[in-house]
């Protein structure tokens, strides 16, 4: 499995004192030369971590690839052609939450979420969805023409460690055996920590683990090369 790092919350320490410390470009870096295979960044409407100028550096300063998450909506889909990253994931975006909330509603736009695909797969970008692990969901995303799922792991996260873990954990797994043979790779992500990551390996084929909150939280004790190696460890 492929370990990608979102690197997020770096900037959000960044903003609260405005300049540039901590770098987010020095903190992709030392994610890629310790183990990470993309950097993923969520360039919100508000821009209240990542900004358009860390986003145009980032695609010409990495040395694998970035992996846009943006919202479906006008604005992003003009900065996605624009700026032509490796892969685009579209997130659904509230204003005022704390993080994603839950994942794209697909099977309810479905005719909107293929036109707003198709673009972007005609320049070349590849597209991911970021799903709630249903049925509906995964048929649904086969139909738009990308060519990711990526599966919320939220549910799977809180629950972890319950009585409920092991029915999150099934809507996972029958997701992306379901997603699989309809054609899709399936990536996972959002609440993976040190702890609950590893059932990912019950999950046959999985592409890659998008990873940001519990890997930076980390590094404020032990550092962020550290931090990535071991979730690198941990994913490999
Ligand atoms: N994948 C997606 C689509 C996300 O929105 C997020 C959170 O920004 C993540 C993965 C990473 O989640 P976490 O920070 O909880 O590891």
């Amino acid at each position: 499995m492929l370990l990608g790092v979102n690197i997020d919350h770096v900037a959000t320490l960044r903003n609260a004192r405005g300049g540039n410390e901590p770098d987010t470009i020095l903190a992709a870096e030392v994610c890629e030369l310790n183990g990470a295979t993309s950097i993923t960044t969520h360039l919100r409407e508000d821009r209240r971590h990542i900004k358009d100028a860390d986003v145009r550096t980032l695609i010409k300063t990495l040395k694998t690839n970035l992996n846009l998450e943006m919202a479906v909506t006008e604005e992003m889909q003009k900065i996605a052609l624009e700026l032509t990253p490796h892969s685009v994931c579209l997130v659904p975006e509230k204003r005022q939450e704390i993080t994603t909330e839950g994942g794209l509603d697909v099977a309810g736009q479905l005719e909107k979420i293929k036109c707003f695909v198709k673009p972007l797969l005609d320049k070349g970008i590849l597209v991911s969805l970021f799903i709630d692990p249903t049925e509906e969901q995964v048929e649904a995303s086969a139909a738009t023409g990308a060519q990711f799922i990526e599966m919320h792991t939220g549910q799977y996260s809180e629950k972890f460690g319950t009585k409920l873990e092991e029915t999150e954990f099934v809507k996972l797994k029958n997701s992306a055996l379901l997603a699989q043979s309809l054609g899709l790779k399936v990536n996972a992500g959002h609440g993976l920590n040190y702890k609950n990551v590893y059932r990912m390996h019950e999950i046959p084929n999985l592409y890659e683990l998008n990873i940001g909150h519990s890997i930076i939280s980390r590094a404020v004790f032990v550092g962020l090369a550290q931090a990535v190696k071991e979730m690198k460890d941990l994913v490999q």
